[in-house]
């Protein structure tokens, strides 16, 4: 019987696991630049973890089981409540501010479709403890920190910023009751991703005054935070939130990312424990779906039983990433080597095999990697299997051997070779 992998999900091949790794490289050096230091939870959480504060969509999206003892799990379709979750735990150990990240795999039961899988990794920063400005203003640096140092400029990225303090002040200013937001925020969220008449029409599901609804379409079509005054009046929440906006664009300028920044009233974010900043870097041209999003969310800690505290965060899924470096030529699949070795060692001799098995074992102990091939092949076979799993050196055992005991080392890169004692050739490893 023939089984194929299930829908939406991936299987790492050594050449896929190449680009796996160098992404995840990637984002480990981006947090540690930054000062993150990596954490990871379990796969699998009490179901009821993801109904208290992910919103629906996450809710719809989840694996759920239930194991033997009837309890309700469900597979992490995000750590963020893991996150809470274990920082409540070790509160009063853990010293502020938290600075952490974490590479989880996630599953989320999504249709799968360009840049959404139902199974990826996604990068994750947050900052719990810290509410000034400067949080968020890290959390959105690093992310472009990253992004920058992949090779992807301003012209291919864009960091869409908004604030849902600043969403929720203009929507109560036009009258909205405060109820209501938690419905509306997952519908302005779909702003970009449905046609207009459809999201129009999801509006008109919970708003019923139709010049309500045209102004809020304004609205999320600003991107210079003055017009918004010629909308609707600023009332001090809104000041406030303004203010503190373009605190964060002043921060992100002085740490030299403003070129990819951008204020974006359609950014709401569909999660619902955002509470502050929200942000989404896209590509530039619009085509794909976010590359990151996150943003402020100051109640969640206490929202699972802990104490008031704020925390700031965002996610980088690897399937848009990926899309991304590979339509800009940042990622070609023959640029990553799926296997490197400090030695390979060629048989030139047959009669020979045995010792390179001995000098192979000796090698790997003296803490270098190292191949012999299993089957005695010519020796120009063998140099180019050396040559393709990019060892830097081959140890050729031939005649040299047998006549004067030494070994001929090959350096690949300048095709040198030099003759040295077999006997005293482990002695020398270590001075490499
Ligand atoms: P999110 O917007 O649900 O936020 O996901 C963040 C990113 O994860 C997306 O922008 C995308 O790159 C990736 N992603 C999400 N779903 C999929 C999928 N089905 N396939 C591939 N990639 C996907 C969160 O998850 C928040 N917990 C982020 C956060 C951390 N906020 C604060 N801290």
């Amino acid at each position: 019987m023939k089984i194929s992998p299930v829908k939406g999900t991936r299987d790492f091949y050594p050449p896929q696991m190449a680009v796996r790794n160098f992404i995840a490289d990637g984002w480990k050096a981006a947090s540690r630049r930054s000062g993150f230091e990596e954490f990871d939870g379990p796969i699998f959480e009490y179901l009821q973890m993801y109904q208290i504060k992910s919103g629906n969509e996450i809710v719809e999206q989840l694996f759920h089981l239930t194991d033997r003892g009837g309890r309700d799990l469900a597979i992490r379709p995000e750590i963020t409540p893991t996150l809470a979750r274990m920082v409540n735990q070790q509160i009063n150990a853990l010293p502020r501010p938290i600075k952490w990240f974490s590479i989880p795999r996630l599953c989320r039961a999504e249709r799968p479709q360009k840049g959404r899988l139902r199974e990826f990794f996604q990068w994750n920063i947050d900052i719990i403890g810290e509410e000034s400005v400067l949080a968020d203003a890290e959390v959105i640096f690093c992310s472009l920190d990253y992004l920058r140092s992949t090779g992807l400029l301003p012209k291919d990225v864009v960091a869409k910023i908004s604030s849902r303090k600043l969403l929720a002040a203009l929507l109560k200013n036009l009258g909205l009751a405060e109820d209501i937001l938690p419905v509306l925020y997952p519908i302005l969220d779909k702003k970009a991703k449905i046609p207009v008449e459809a999201f129009t029409e999801m509006l008109g599901k919970v708003i019923t005054d139709s010049g309500i609804i045209s102004t809020i379409l304004k609205l999320m079509d600003l991107h210079n935070a003055d017009e918004i005054a010629g909308l609707i009046n600023l009332n001090d929440q809104a000041k406030a939130a303004l203010a503190h906006l373009q605190d964060l664009f002043k921060t992100l300028g002085a740490m030299g990312v403003s070129e990819y920044c951008r204020f974006d009233m359609s950014i709401v974010r569909g999660l619902a424990y955002y509470t502050g900043m929200v942000f989404e870097v896209h590509d530039a041209v619009g085509d794909l779906r976010a590359v990151c999003g996150g943003g402020r969310y100051d109640n969640l800690l206490k929202d699972f039983g802990g104490p008031a505290m704020t925390a700031v965060g965002m996610g980088m899924g690897d399937c848009v990433l990926e899309i991304l470096l590979r339509e800009r030529g940042i990622l070609k699949d023959d640029t990553l080597a799926t296997k490197t070795l400090d030695y390979f060692i060629a048989v030139a001799d047959a009669t020979l095999a045995d010792k390179a098995v001995v000098l192979a074992a000796g090698i790997r102990q003296a803490g270098f990697s190292c191949e012999f091939p299993y089957k005695v092949s010519a020796l120009g076979k063998q140099l180019k299997q050396a040559s393709a799993y990019k060892a830097r050196k081959t140890i050729i055992l031939g005649q040299e051997y047998t006549i004067a005991n030494q070994l001929v080392v090959k350096d690949m890169a300048e095709g040198l070779q030099t003759a040295v004692d077999a006997a005293g050739f482990l002695a020398t490893l270590t001075r490499i």
